[in-house]
């Protein structure tokens, strides 16, 4: 049993994790700023800390006060279109909380690190599936500020041997499947849940962003990985960091339209999702399916949840239990 912190630990791909190691009987700290993250998200037994990275001397003193085996990174800024209007801001708080942890661990002797990284570092990609070597070149300033925090990391490794793990997620989606957890962001930008919540009524009808993709449907195509699956990713990552730093593409390695997962939505929900047709959403990429080829052969990692239907059914079921997410807002 180890002992782990996790920033972000509140929010939607970090507080899976949170119960994964609770589950399996890990003692673990959250440290959560609680501005897109939920008290309630968090199992109880688990202690969490509101603290903004910022705050430097407050991580210190946490780190001095616990023998951290290893830390997970998640919380950051994420939204790649509030991206596009405010890049500095992106640049700048992600990469100085990202690498002020970093730096954090390194001076308190934990030198393992898990970082929640993106496909928005390939932008559009030259072939699909994307492996790991395929060309860096983000299209968006999100996808930027995590490229600079791998590279800083990179220097870290080299210079102090942190041994890190950057995992590159596609199209988070789906619901913890024993329904305790599940997504609750606002705003909400992503389709899955705006599908469903449009399904329910307890949304706006969706509206499709494009339909002249070079697609067969002419909508985007993405690669959607249960969110449950991508927090098994990250403990086989922590085992295999004991050989080296390294770097991973998680997704089902399957893409589905939008079309396709609105149909999805229907059946899996009984009832229809009012949409409408709509222009492009600009620095959206066709095509975005990830080669987790290498991930499966290193850690042993495969999709226990990888059908579109097993990740709409997760989380058609909090949505309907939940409609009003934790309602803590
Ligand atoms: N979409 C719609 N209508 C909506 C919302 C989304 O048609 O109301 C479409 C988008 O255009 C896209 C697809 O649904 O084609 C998925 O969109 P999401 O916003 O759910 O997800 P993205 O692919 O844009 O972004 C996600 C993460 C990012 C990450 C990116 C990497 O949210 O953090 O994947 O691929 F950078």
């Amino acid at each position: 049993m180890g002992n782990f912190l996790v920033t972000g630990g509140a929010g939607y791909v970090g507080s899976h994790l949170v119960r994964a190691l609770a589950d399996r009987g890990d003692t673990v700290v959250v440290v959560d700023d609680l501005r897109q993250g939920h008290r309630a998200a968090v199992p109880a037994g688990v202690e969490l800390i509101q603290l903004d990275l910022a705050d430097r001397r407050s991580l210190a003193e946490i780190f001095a006060g616990w023998k951290f085996e290893a830390v997970f990174h998640f919380a950051a800024l994420s939204l790649v279109g509030e991206s596009m209007r405010d890049p500095l801001r992106y640049c700048i708080e992600n990469l100085s909380n990202s690498l002020g942890l970093a730096d954090a661990a390194v001076k308190a002797g934990v030198m393992r690190f898990v970082l929640s990284s993106t496909a928005a570092l390939f932008g559009d990609p030259e072939a699909v599936p994307i492996p790991e070597e395929a060309k860096l070149a983000p299209t968006n300033a999100y996808g930027e500020s995590k490229l600079m925090v791998e590279k800083g990391l990179a220097w870290a490794d080299r210079v102090h041997g942190l041994r890190f793990a950057c995992l590159r997620y596609f199209n988070a989606a789906g619901a913890d499947p024993q329904g305790r957890i599940g997504e609750d962001h606002e705003p909400e930008t992503h389709l899955v849940p705006l599908a469903i919540g449009a399904a329910l009524g307890t949304r706006q009808p969706l509206t499709v962003f494009g339909t002249d993709y070079p697609t067969p449907d002419g909508t985007c195509i993405r690669d959607y990985v249960h969110v449950t699956d991508l927090a098994d990713a990250h403990l086989r990552v922590l085992e295999r960091l004991e050989q080296g730093s390294v770097r991973y593409n998680v997704g089902s390695g399957t893409g589905y339209s939008v079309k396709q997962v609105i149909e999805a939505v229907e059946r899996i929900g009984g009832r229809p999702v009012p949409h409408s047709l709509g222009p492009r959403r600009a620095g959206d990429p066709a095509v975005l399916v990830a080669s987790s080829e290498r991930l499966k052969a290193e850690t042993g990692w495969a999709p226990r949840f990888g059908a579109l239907d097993d990740i709409v059914r997760t989380a058609w079921a909090w949505h309907s239990a939940r409609p009003q997410g934790y309602g803590d807002r």
